[in-house]
């Protein structure tokens, strides 16, 4: 239920010597429509609506009346018919219903509404008068009410609950007036209180990070020609990130992926090691699949280099890998020229030069005109400053899969045959994006970040 209770108009304007008789007016028409109400449903949403701080109507005449540096007490007849409408209505109730003592819980619901309202010294004295005092106090209206009233037989219970009622309350102000007196409520109060005049706060929204979205370009290009994705450890052992492929323990090639090593318990079957390259899930693809496959994988991967403007000890891969019955060079060469068009665009050149890695066969370094000064290796009047004058960019390595890796994974070399690819990320991103330092990938300056939203 609402009440229907409004200000006069012009209560602002209100001088202070008519305010008395205004507040009257309004106890009176709440009494009525207090008075009104039968429902004990509704008392919660009742007593809300009249004392719930800031909202309440009686709090708004409260603050209203100080303003004008007016007092509100409970000699004003008017404050008094407005507080004590709600406890007529339930001593009513519970006279009328027979056996009062039900109600004391509408009882102790108003009261507690009131009281946890009250914020100063000046707002909890009228709390106590409500209660205690002698003419019109709750407290004594119970007694004249329900205990006088109440037939014989319930009076003992009546009683017994009365008594147990006003302990309550006398402990519930008490409570009450220590935490207003240690200020603590005013000043939480105050905290709390909401200005609707400040900006809201702004949740920054973020975005993905330049390398998140470097791969996820690159993923996009290699789905769409039937590529799909596979994730796998950043910790391995030596035989998926070296032996299987085609690296033994003493190939020099491991030389230039020193990485870091785990501390294990004594009599661990397997040394453990942050994975030098994404090229230990060509193992594990293979392991798990017959051909035909057809994956990419990205990821972080670790070496021991000694941080600077190109080196990080953590940096990023795109691993791919093909391997079907009928897989040729030129498939190989074509699916790449595609990747790096779609990448750098369609006007891009590209180039292979022999390489060696011990798991292809052969192997390639795969190359790009470059893309900044149209291949010519001048830009602006001088050297191309992305290719050094080179005219050319070195992209990644790559090249047939060595028949022995397929020993590995129980493929038979003689009717298999595949290609594979690892493309390093982050020198992709400094390349396109025009960043000269690898080290801002990892240092997550927002400044750095924002650029790249
Ligand atoms: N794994 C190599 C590295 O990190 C890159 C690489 C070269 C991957 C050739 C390949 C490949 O799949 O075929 O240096």
């Amino acid at each position: 239920m609402h009440l229907d209770l409004k200000f006069p108009e012009h209560w602002d304007d209100i001088g202070s010597g008519q305010l008395q008789s205004a507040i009257a007016r309004l106890g009176e028409s709440l009494e009525q429509q207090v008075g009104q109400v039968a429902a004990t449903e509704d008392e919660e949403e009742l007593f809300s609506d009249l004392f719930d701080r800031e909202y309440g109507f009686f709090w708004t005449i409260y603050s209203k009346v100080r303003a004008k540096n007016g007092r509100v007490t409970w000699a004003d007849g008017g404050v008094r018919h407005f507080l004590r409408a709600p406890v007529q209505r339930i001593l009513t109730l519970g006279l009328l219903s027979g056996d009062p003592s039900k109600y004391f819980i509408s009882l102790r619901r108003y009261l507690e509404s009131f009281v946890n309202n009250t914020m100063d010294v000046e707002s909890f004295t009228l709390a106590r008068a409500l209660w205690e005092s002698r003419a019109e106090g709750i407290k004594s209206a119970i007694g004249d009410s329900w205990l006088k009233k109440a037939p014989p037989e319930l009076r003992p219970e009546i009683g017994r609950q009365y008594n147990e009622f006003v302990k309550f309350v006398d402990k519930y102000l008490k409570l009450r007036f220590s935490v207003i007196e240690s200020g603590a409520e005013q000043s939480a109060f105050a905290r709390d209180r909401i200005d609707l005049s400040l900006p809201g706060v702004h949740r920054p929204i973020g975005s993905h990070h330049l390398i998140r979205q470097v791969f996820q370009e690159i993923e996009d290009i290699f789905v769409s020609i039937g590529f799909s994705v596979v994730e796998g450890p950043e910790i391995e052992t030596p035989y998926y990130n070296f032996e299987a492929l085609n690296i033994p323990e003493f190939h020099p090639v491991r030389d230039d992926m020193d990485t870091f090593y785990l501390e294990l318990p004594k009599g661990a079957k397997t040394p453990l090691l942050l994975r030098t390259h994404t090229s230990p899930m060509q193992i594990r693809t293979m392991e798990k699949q017959k051909p035909p496959v057809r994956v990419i994988v990205p990821g972080k991967v670790y070496r021991r280099d000694n941080p600077d403007a190109t080196h990080s000890f953590a940096f990023h891969q795109i691993e791919g890998l093909a391997v079907d019955t009928d897989i040729t060079f030129c498939d190989f060469t074509g699916t790449i020229e595609y990747f790096v068009r779609q990448f750098f665009g369609a006007s891009v050149k590209t180039r292979f030069r022999p390489s060696y890695f011990p798991f292809t066969e052969p192997s390639i370094e795969f190359d790009v005109s470059c893309p900044f000064c149209g291949g010519t290796g001048n830009s602006n009047g001088g050297t191309c400053s992305k290719c050094k004058g080179a005219a050319w960019i070195e992209l990644f390595g790559a090249g047939m899969v060595d028949p022995a890796v397929y020993g590995f994974v129980n493929y038979d070399a003689k009717k298999v045959s595949g290609f594979a690819f690892g493309i390093g990320i982050d020198r992709l991103a400094m390349l396109k994006y025009g960043i000269d330092d690898i080290q801002v990938f990892f240092q997550n300056d927002v400044r750095f970040l924002r650029q790249f939203p």
